[in-house]
């Protein structure tokens, strides 16, 4: 079996080997600037190590493992503008080095080279690749314009931003699985208990990267740190918080949030301060345990040697570990 860190140097050698010249420069170079600035290539990794598992030709997964990278960097240029974003990767964003209308066409080309490289899959199956590929596509859209929602409202439910995060991040995960088991021609069975990991484990994931956004340090994370609590927006954290604050302390998170004469730092530092009066980062800790242990569940179902199951389960308790 190949090691996560493996998978990331092919990954990153083919991604290198890519051309991105095209005309008009403005639509193309962002493409390749946001493809330089690295990240984890878990998406693409999640891809190849599935296939892996089923023993699958790892040459055969690649273009499908690059177009999820490619399909998830779109997503990021057009989540950095609509979460006014200046920072990603510790760069700045496509829209802030060009503009909003590059981010957006530059983003809508990455969407479409996705595609493009997906129907470069050396497969029987790619009508089913395509169909896991755009439901979960469809479906980050839907979990991005629920976040949004989100932002104005202050009665969200755990269970309602649990919903939010599967569909924006975790189904990518499951998504990515999926199409690398399929790609080895496992069974369907197989291939949905992988879905079912990758989803629970992207739950999980995505209160990471909330708990980072509030508690990271931002030259590790490569992001600005209280951008989620700048937006108002409804992270597993800021649920808590609402939940356990007294009368006084609600008032005050409501000032905060929503006063113009407060600052964006004022903003940031005091909820900040009240996240840790009130202790709500264990709690968000606990529930990304559980969805952990959920994720582990499917996989211990998924029929393949336990010793091969193995590289998954490393990668699954990394990212919960995960600093950027
Ligand atoms: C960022 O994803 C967006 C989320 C779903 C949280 P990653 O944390 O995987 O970003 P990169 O690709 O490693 O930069
Ligand atoms: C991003 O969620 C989900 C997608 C890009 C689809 P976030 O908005 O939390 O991601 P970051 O923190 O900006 O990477
Ligand atoms: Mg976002
Ligand atoms: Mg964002
Ligand atoms: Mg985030």
């Amino acid at each position: 079996m190949k090691t996560y860190k493996e998978f990331y140097t092919l990954i990153e050698q083919r991604i290198a080997a890519f051309s991105f010249d095209g005309n008009p420069p403005e639509l193309y170079n962002p493409l390749a600037y946001m493809l330089s600035l690295g990240g984890k290539r878990l998406r693409p990794v999640l891809v190849l190590m599935a296939n892996d598992i089923f023993g699958g030709d790892t040459e055969k997964a690649v273009s499908a493992a690059l177009a999820v990278e490619v399909f998830h960097n779109f997503t990021l240029v057009h989540d950095d503008i609509m979460d006014k974003a200046d920072i990603r990767r510790g760069m700045p964003t496509v829209h802030k080095k060009w503009n909003e209308t590059v981010g957006i066409l530059s983003g809508d080309l990455m969407m479409i080279k996705a595609t493009q490289l997906l129907c470069e899959t050396d497969t029987s199956r790619l009508k089913d690749l395509l169909g896991i590929f755009n439901t979960t596509a469809v479906e980050v859209c839907e979990g991005q314009q629920i976040d949004m929602n989100f932002e104005s409202r202050s009665d969200v439910s755990v269970d309602e931003y649990i919903q939010m995060i599967t569909l924006k991040t975790a189904v990518l995960l499951g998504g990515s699985l999926k199409l690398g088991a399929l790609v080895a021609d496992a069974s369907l069975e197989n291939a949905n208990h992988m879905y079912d990991f990758g989803k629970n484990i992207g739950i999980a994931f995505q209160i990471q990267d909330d708990l980072l956004d509030s508690f990271g340090e931002g030259d590790k994370i490569g992001k600005k740190i209280g951008g989620d609590i700048a937006a108002n927006k409804k992270t597993l954290l800021l649920i808590n918080a609402f939940e356990k604050a007294d009368t006084l302390t609600r008032q005050e998170m409501e000032q905060l949030m929503h006063n113009t004469t407060v600052t964006e730092q004022q903003k940031i530092d005091g909820i900040l301060a009240i996240y840790n009066k009130l202790n709500v980062k264990d709690e968000a800790n606990k529930l990304k345990e559980e969805y952990l242990k959920r994720a582990f569940a499917h996989l211990e179902k998924v029929e393949v040697e336990i010793d091969r199951k193995e590289v998954l389960k490393n990668t699954a308790l990394d990212l919960m570990e995960r600093m950027s």
